[in-house]
C-alpha cells in the first residue's frame, strides 16, 4: 500500500464539498495513512468534528488558542509531525490567507508553519474559481510550491451551476497523494516522456462536434506512473471530466492537430506514449455559426478529411524518441491490425487491446492488453488501468535502461 504509515495532515475549510472529506479520511485510512484533521470555523458550519474525529480515529484540531492543544501538540508540530499536508476542500478564503501569508486561525497559521509538500483540493463556485483574485492567488501558490488536484467542470452541489469548481473525487486525490508520497526507486530520473491521453473534439460547428468515448483513464494512468519513476513528463490531454494527475506538465487540447503541435512542441524526449484516441477525420471545413436545422431544406452532408497521423509522425520524426509507444483500439482482428500499425507507424511497441462494447474497456476503469513487437506478442492479464500503467512504466524504464 503506497500509503501505509504515512502521516496526513488534512485541513478541512468550509465548504460544500466538506462532507466528502468523510469519505475522503476513510480511503486515506483504508490504504494505511494515518489523518489527523485540523478544521476551520467555516468546515464545522457543514461537518462536525464528532464525525471527523470517528473517521479519522483521532483528536480533531480547531483552535489556535487552545491551551489544551497548544501544551500537548502545539501548531508548529501539528505542521511538522506530518508526511503530507493536505487540504481538501481548500476554500477560496484559506487560499487567498496563504497566498498572502495570514496566519489568523489554526489552518491558516500550520500552513504557514508546514514543512512538508502541500497537496490542496480546491473546491468552490465557478464564479469564485475563475476570479482573477482567485487566479492570482492561485498562480502564487503554484509559485511557492503548492499542488493541486482539481477544481473539476461539472454541476455544484448545492446552485446547480455548471462548470469549473467541483472538488476532485476522493480517490483522485488518493491517488494525487500516492503520486506526491512515492518514495520508490526513481529509474526514470532525468528522461524525458511525452503522453497524450482522452478523445479529440472535431468541431462541425462552434457548438457541435465528433468525438469518441476515450476517458483518458489509461493515458492519465501511464502518465501518472511515468512521473512516480521520476520521468519529466508531459500529458497532452484531449477534453477528459478527470483531474490532471500530480507531477506532470499538462498540455490541455481539444483537435487532433492542436495535439500534434502540442506533442511536436515537446520533443525531444526519450520516450513517446501515444494513448489518445485521436480522430481520424475531422470535418473539412468547420462551419463558423450554428448550423441551422430550417424545415422543409435537406439535411446537411458533413465532408471529412484526414487528420494527421500524430504516432505516425512521431515514429519517424527526425528527433525520434529513443522509445515510441502506440496503443490500438480495436474492436475485431486486434492482433492483426496492432501489427499493421507497428510498422506503418514506426512505433516499437503497441499496447493493444479490443474495445467492443461488451469488454466494458473503453470509459471503464479495467483494461485487458496484448504487447506487441516485431517479433513477439505478450498478453497480460485482465488489469486495472492503474495496474497497466505501473507495467508499462516499468517495461518502458527497463527498456530504456537497456539502450
Ligand atoms: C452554503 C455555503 C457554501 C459555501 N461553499 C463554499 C465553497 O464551496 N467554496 C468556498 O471557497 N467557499 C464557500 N463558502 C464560503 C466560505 O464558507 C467562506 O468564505 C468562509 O469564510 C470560509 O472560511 P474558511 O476558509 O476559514 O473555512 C460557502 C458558504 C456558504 C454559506
Amino acid at each position: 500500500m503506497a500509503l501505509s504509515g504515512k502521516r496526513i495532515l488534512l485541513i478541512i475549510s468550509g465548504g460544500i464539498a466538506a462532507y466528502k472529506s468523510l469519505d475522503l479520511i476513510r480511503r486515506l485510512r483504508e490504504r494505511g495513512a494515518s489523518v489527523r484533521p485540523v478544521m476551520t470555523k467555516g468546515a464545522q458550519e457543514f461537518i462536525t468534528p464528532l464525525a471527523v474525529g470517528a473517521l479519522a480515529a483521532d483528536h480533531v484540531f480547531t483552535d489556535l488558542f487552545s491551551r489544551q492543544d497548544e501544551q500537548d501538540v502545539g501548531h508548529i508540530r501539528l505542521a511538522r509531525d506530518c508526511d503530507l499536508v493536505l487540504i481538501a476542500p481548500a476554500t477560496a478564503d484559506l487560499m487567498a490567507k496563504m497566498a498572502n501569508g495570514l496566519a489568523d486561525d489554526l489552518a491558516s497559521t500550520v500552513l504557514l508553519a508546514a514543512d512538508k509538500p502541500v497537496l490542496a483540493a480546491p473546491a468552490m463556485n465557478p464564479k469564485m474559481w475563475a476570479h482573477p483574485a482567485t487566479k492570482r492567488n492561485v498562480e502564487t501558490l503554484r509559485r511557492d510550491g503548492i499542488r493541486f488536484i482539481g477544481p473539476m467542470a461539472g454541476e455544484m452541489a448545492e446552485s446547480h451551476e455548471a462548470g469549473t469548481g467541483r472538488m476532485a473525487e476522493p480517490l483522485d486525490i488518493v491517488a494525487a497523494a500516492e503520486a506526491l508520497l512515492h518514495d520508490g526507486p526513481k529509474p526514470l530520473a532525468g528522461r524525458k516522456a511525452i503522453v497524450t491521453s482522452g478523445p479529440t473534439h472535431e468541431p462541425i460547428d462552434p457548438v457541435r462536434y465528433i468525438a469518441n468515448r476515450s476517458s483518458g483513464r489509461q493515458g492519465h494512468a501511464i502518465a501518472a506512473a511515468l512521473a512516480r519513476l521520476g520521468a519529466d513528463v508531459t500529458l497532452v490531454s484531449g477534453p477528459v471530466t478527470i483531474p490532471d494527475p500530480v507531477g506532470v506538465r499538462m498540455v490541455h487540447v481539444e483537435r487532433a492537430e492542436e495535439m500534434r503541435d502540442a506533442v511536436l512542441a515537446a520533443l525531444p524526449a526519450d520516450v513517446a506514449v501515444m494513448v489518445a484516441a485521436v480522430a481520424d477525420w475531422r470535418v473539412a471545413s468547420a462551419a463558423d455559426q450554428k448550423i441551422k436545422k430550417h424545415p422543409g431544406e435537406s439535411i446537411p452532408t458533413l465532408a471529412l478529411t484526414e487528420n494527421p497521423d500524430i504516432l505516425k509522425t512521431v515514429g519517424h520524426h527526425t528527433t525520434r524518441p529513443t522509445l515510441v509507444v502506440g496503443f490500438a483500439a480495436e474492436t475485431q482482428d486486434v492482433e492483426a491490425n496492432a501489427k499493421l500499425k507497428l510498422e506503418r507507424k514506426g512505433a516499437d511497441l503497441i499496447v493493444a487491446n479490443d474495445v467492443s462494447p461488451a469488454t466494458g474497456i473503453m470509459g471503464g476503469t479495467r483494461n485487458s492488453v496484448k504487447l506487441i513487437r516485431r517479433d513477439s506478442i505478450e498478453q497480460w492479464p485482465d488489469l486495472s488501468k492503474d495496474e497497466v500503467a505501473e507495467r508499462l512504466a516499468a517495461l518502458i524504464a527497463e527498456q530504456l535502461k537497456q539502450g
